[in-house]
């Protein structure tokens, strides 16, 4: 009888092997069909001795229960987005800056290909993987290990000596256009919808719940770091990209490290001829400063890094017929025009359809009907129409109208025009006025002023249905408050809305809170079975306890999004301070500004306004926010602080909380407006730069005695 241990070990062992030569591009020595046979050998084997199955099993990637839903989850530190550049001077003007920041005449640069797919932050404890977040809003992400645990080409167990204990790696997970296209075939085939491309497939599959059903194939390639314990042993990104290559992770192949602005642009021109036969999507190349401790003394704006920019290819550009233009009603009443178009490819994807942005847009451009058109997708997934192709026209072009009334209610709409021209005029008005007043103190004929033209019809910039009843307007308001940033009713997607609401369910956002005593109407209703019947009604429940900041963000104040409603929420505490606070007030707090303010006030003052709050109020919906205290005495408050060096005692991210709790404001780089730098052990340029500039300097002893324990 063979040993089922040691027949285990092998298994695993051969198909692990398998996968590293996999992730590496080179042959596997396996076919599928073995590959899969071998699978299946260790799966029975394991499933008879359930004692012998390790994490790092092969089997581990395809097993894995389907989840209810997705946690979010904080990252280590931000997923921050890169600055674009789309030509050689911006990309030497950065490169410029680069110099003159680092006070050096010549930097050390990486190229890396910019890969389309979806940002991943990738965690291994003890060389195992144990978390996978989505990038989110940046801060926090989407935790979808169970999915990821799938992917092939992502190890789940770290290889060679050295491993860190925490290694948090950041790259891109992707699909490769030959799997896209392989699988947009099968789709056809079976005489279903293809997938638009690669990259939204990639988002799609990797938000399923059960990993049984992402698709098999996608690819990751690590660019970046983490939280990283003993995080001192890299001193340069190509040294630490070098190490994780050696731990097992897919890295690029085409980067190169290059000496001067002359020489990136030299690289990025070579790499525009070469990245179309690549097997990846690429829009551009990522350009970062080698060195890690130049990339600390430059740090982050609050957007994205200053050690890194990325150059973007020109947006790809195809020629179609515009056939029919389509009004949309957005949430808040908006029309927006969509032209559905005959099918193109443009870059790598076929589309028939493209906004065409507002009426304006549409006279600016002389966009007809049956005009030739040549459409461009800039970085967005919705293409837009550059220009009409006016050379071959004939006479079938036709002029788009514009609705006067709301195609969804009937209202008449209301048009916005650009307010630059309007205040042009009124100040125009006012000069005139003034001219005429000091003429006829002074006895003479008043100077002719030049008059900017009247507002005319290409001027106009938006048009809404001002219907606050609106049956599309209310639909797309609803989904917004049951979105995911907002309230959060996963089960009450897109057709659910348009069903219940159809059905005469739901007709105020109210409604959502009163389906509970509707069971059975909702059971009577197609594709409502017992058990959507109970999640719904469960997500509505929870989603009581959102809290004020998702029911403001939710609401669709204009002016309202997750910024605002946090500051109003952080500021008022509760709703009932807010509904009492006056303009000024509002207008007052920081960051918030007096337009904002009166877009509340008017909310708040409106019928329509008060009774949805009545209604949530009445629901037990909570409009209350636990407020982020900042001790007043704190000696912390309201400074600028930034963290150099090792600390004994705080991993910097958590310091990093600790001090913005206490009122901080953490920056990456030392300036005039710097407070106080705390600076580790092996503090380096920042500290010189900080007594150069007689910024306070504490040491970690200092900062413990102040900290409150
Ligand atoms: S570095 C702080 N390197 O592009 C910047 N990003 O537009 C850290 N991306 O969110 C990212 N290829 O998802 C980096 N070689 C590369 C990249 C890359 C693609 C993505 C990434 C980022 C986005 C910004």
């Amino acid at each position: 009888m063979p040993d089922p241990k040691q027949q285990i070990a092998d298994l695993r062992d051969r198909l692990n092997e398998a996968d590293r030569l996999y992730r590496l591009g080179q042959a596997t020595g396996m076919s599928d069909i073995e590959f899969d046979h071998a699978l299946k050998g260790l799966e029975q084997l394991e499933a008879e001795h359930p004692g012998l199955v390790t994490p790092d099993s092969p089997t581990q990637r395809v097993g894995g229960q389907p989840i209810e839903g997705f946690e979010t989850k904080p990252h280590s530190s931000p997923m921050l987005s890169i600055d674009n550049t789309y030509n050689e001077e911006e990309l030497n003007s950065w490169y410029t800056r680069t110099c003159k920041l680092a006070e050096v005449d010549q930097v050390e640069l990486v190229m890396e290909p910019k890969v389309d797919g979806v940002a991943l932050a990738l965690r291994y404890e003890q060389g195992q993987l144990v978390q996978a977040l989505t990038r989110g809003d940046g801060t926090k992400g989407d935790d979808i290990t169970h999915n990821i645990r799938t992917v092939r080409h992502i190890p789940l167990t770290l290889k060679g000596e050295h491993i860190p204990e925490i290694l948090e790696v950041r790259g891109e997970i992707y699909l490769p256009q030959d799997v896209f296209d392989r699988v947009n075939a099968k789709k056809i085939e079976a005489g279903e919808d293809p997938f638009m491309n690669p990259r939204n497939t990639t988002a799609g599959t990797l938000k399923q719940k059960d990993p049984a059903k992402v698709i098999r194939g996608l690819q990751f390639v690590a660019y970046g770091k983490g939280e990283i314990s003993n995080d001192t042993t890299y001193a340069t990104h190509s040294g630490f990209v070098a190490t994780i290559k050696q731990l097992g992770l897919p890295v690029h192949e085409h980067e190169a490290i290059v000496e001067s602005a002359d020489q990136a642009w030299r690289w990025i021109q070579g790499f525009d001829q070469l990245r179309h036969n690549l097997p990846f999507a690429t829009d551009g190349v990522v350009i970062k400063t080698n060195d890690y401790n130049l990339q600390d003394q430059l740090g982050v704006t609050s957007k994205a890094p200053r050690w890194c920019i990325a150059y973007k290819f020109a947006a790809e550009q195809a020629r179609t017929k515009l056939l029919e233009v389509n009004w949309q009603v957005g949430k808040t009443g908006k029309l927006t025009p969509r032209a559905t178009m005959q099918p193109t490819l443009l870059a790598g994807t076929t589309v028939s359809h493209a906004t065409l942005h507002n009426f304006g847009e549409v006279l600016r451009k002389d966009i007809r009907l049956n005009d030739t058109v040549v459409i461009e997708k800039a970085g967005e997934i919705i293409p837009q129409v550059v220009e009409v192709v006016t050379d071959v026209r004939d006479v079938s072009e036709l002029p788009i109208a514009a609705p006067d009334k709301c195609p969804e209610c009937g209202t008449p709409v209301e048009i916005e025009y650009d307010t630059k021209r309007i205040n042009e005029l009124a100040v125009y008005e006012r000069a005139v006025e003034r001219e005429k007043a000091k003429a006829e103190k002074e006895e003479r004929q008043p100077e002719a002023i030049d008059k900017p033209a009247a507002i005319n019809p290409l001027d106009e910039t938006a048009r809404y249905c001002p219907n606050p009843e609106c049956p599309a307007q209310f639909r797309e308001r609803m989904a917004h408050f049951v979105g995911r940033n907002q309230m959060d009713i996963d089960a009450l997607g897109e057709k659910t809305i348009h069903q219940l609401a159809d059905a005469g369910l739901l007709q105020n956002l109210g409604d959502i809170y009163r389906l509970k005593d509707k069971r059975e109407q909702l059971l009577e209703l197609d594709r409502m079975g017992e058990k959507k019947v109970d999640n719904l009604i469960e997500g509505v429940e929870q989603s009581k306890q959102r809290g004020l900041l998702r029911v403001l963000a939710g609401l669709t104040i204009r002016h309202i999004g997750q910024g605002g409603a946090k500051r109003l929420a952080q500021h008022f505490g509760d709703i009932d301070a807010l509904i009492v606070a006056d303009e000024e007030t509002i207008a007052a707090i920081e960051d918030v500004g007096p337009i904002t303010a009166a877009s509340v006030r008017q909310f708040l003052d409106n019928p329509a306004g008060q009774h949805v709050i009545a209604e949530l109020k009445a629901a037990g919906v909570d409009l209350t926010e636990e407020k982020i205290e900042v001790a007043a005495d704190s000696p912390f408050a309201g400074k600028t602080i930034v963290i150099t060096g090792t600390l004994e005692n705080y991993q910097r991210n958590d310091l990093k909380k600790i001090l913005e709790g206490l009122g901080a404001k953490i920056s990456g780089s030392i300036s005039k407006n710097t407070d106080l730098l705390i600076a580790g052990e092996k503090a380096g340029s920042k500290l010189t730069k900080a007594q150069g500039l007689g910024v306070q300097v504490w040491d970690e002893a200092k900062l413990l005695a102040t900290l409150p324990s």
